[in-house]
């Protein structure tokens, strides 16, 4: 019954690569209606929503002092702000006089915030700058000062958090992974290149469980088949979070033919900055010699950061869950960033959003890896912001061919969770991720944190 895959078996005890030691979540059915029910989702937004932390963005979209950006969560929008000092606020993106949103773009830099209804203004720390016709107020009412109601902030690895109710444990404690993990790939020093949004009608949950295992790869996405494993190393850490190593630059150990690199290994070798033609290895040889381009290529460039990553790290997918809605394909060239975005009163609907984060190197021998997906004028040098692209609901995107792969599977799984003949999911060691995310969930729904 078990399954013990590694991807580097020699790894030593203290590496972060390491096959960490199982945990037992036990081997329940759990009901289906967590996935398609009012009250279920009425539970999570009493009972797990406004007490975790959520990661709401990244530190490099805000620069300099009066940058901003918002984060929506169900019916909140949180306004995130870069401080003189440097540090990050958050608050409520809701004017105290009658409740008008006060930053009503997605990104910006501002002085001072300005409400758009009778132009009250507030300054970046969030206090009361100025009331406009303020002798038309009885003084008692504005005695107070009001300003911007905050929430707390934190940052971790060059991440933005917020957390609702002000009550979760520190940040740092919080986050369930090893010191280092999120660090040493360096996110703070990479920049949004796109940043798309769409609408899936499917729960926030189905979203999550689809991203957290490979094992569906052969049968929805067969065209990964001959550049990545679809046995994956499965991690289980504190607190809900998870991993999974994806194995890239390989064939998957169920296609016959081990030797013969074919067009998706070349492809692999051309982002890495390897000639294919001159190379004289076979398949399963890929991988290493990857490795070893991506290490000498760094040190020429000088990426210092890629000293604390492990060979693996150069080639493979470390899928990085983020209890509760977050899951990070970390890459030392770049970052996904995945959020299941709940629909604020449909269970059946949820927003996927993707933030691609790409480190910039201006050296003509290094590109954005095809793999990447981004399209072709993107610009990658981080000085400009993209725009959020919000796509409606069965818009048919360019995210590439596995996310509109995706996209119909978790429709049908959605609409599936909610059929009378359905009995619960049926959970194997290779998604032993998806039950230590719906264990720590259900901890939050019974009131155990
Ligand atoms: S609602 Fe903001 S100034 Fe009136
Ligand atoms: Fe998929």
């Amino acid at each position: 019954m078990s399954f013990d895959y590694q991807v580097n078996p020699d790894a030593p005890v203290d590496s972060l690569e390491r096959k960490r030691p199982p945990i037992d979540n036990g081997a329940q059915i759990l009901d289906p209606a967590r996935y398609h029910s009012p009250e279920f989702m009425q539970l999570e937004w009493q009972r797990m929503w406004p007490k975790v932390w959520l990661l709401a963005g990244v530190t490099s979209d805000i620069p300099e002092a009066g940058d901003y950006f918002t984060f929506e969560i169900g019916h909140e929008s949180i306004l995130i702000t870069r401080q003189d000092d440097g540090s990050v606020k958050a608050f409520y993106n809701v004017c105290p006089h009658r409740a008008n949103r006060v930053a009503l773009n997605t990104h910006g830099s501002v002085d001072h915030f300005t409400c758009a209804f009778h132009g009250w203004k507030f300054h970046c720390n969030g206090s009361l700058k100025a009331i406009t016709d303020e002798e038309t107020f009885n003084p008692s009412l504005v005695a107070h000062r009001p300003g911007l109601t905050e929430l707390r902030c934190d940052t971790h690895a060059g991440l933005v958090f917020v957390n609702l109710d002000g009550k979760a444990p520190p940040l740092a404690e919080w986050i369930g992974l090893p010191k280092g993990y999120l660090e040493n790939y360096r996110i703070d020093e990479m920049h949004a290149v796109r940043h798309v949004r769409t609408v899936w009608s499917a729960n926030w949950k189905v979203g999550v469980d689809s991203f957290y295992e490979t094992y569906h790869l052969p049968h929805i996405h067969p065209q990964t088949q001959t550049v990545m494993g679809d046995f994956s190393q499965y991690d289980l850490y504190p607190n809900g979070f998870s991993r999974m190593i994806v194995p890239l630059c390989r064939k998957s150990h169920r296609v016959a033919d081990q030797d013969t690199v074919d067009a998706g290994l070349r492809f692999m070798m051309t982002d890495a900055g390897m000639d294919p033609d001159s190379f004289t290895g076979n398949a399963r040889e890929v991988r290493a010699a990857v490795q070893q381009s991506k290490r000498a290529r760094a040190q020429r460039l000088g990426l210092t950061h890629y000293e604390k990553l492990t060979d693996g790290q150069l080639t493979d997918s470390w899928a990085t869950g983020l209890f509760p809605n977050v899951q990070i394909g970390c890459h030392p060239e770049g970052v996904f960033i995945m959020r299941f975005l709940p629909h604020p009163d449909d269970p059946k609907k949820f927003f996927y959003d993707n933030i691609t984060m790409f480190r910039h190197v201006d050296d003509p021998t290094y590109f954005v890896p095809a793999w990447m997906g981004l399209p072709k004028d993107t610009d990658v040098t981080g000085r400009t912001r993209p725009k959020l692209e919000i796509h409606p609901e069965g818009a048919v995107t360019d995210l590439g061919e596995v996310l509109n792969q995706d996209v119909e599977l978790v429709h049908s799984v959605g609409e599936g969770s909610r059929s009378r003949g359905f009995k619960g999911p049926i959970w194997s060691e290779q998604e032993s991720r998806i039950r230590h995310f719906h264990r720590e969930l259900d901890r939050y729904v019974k009131g155990e944190k």
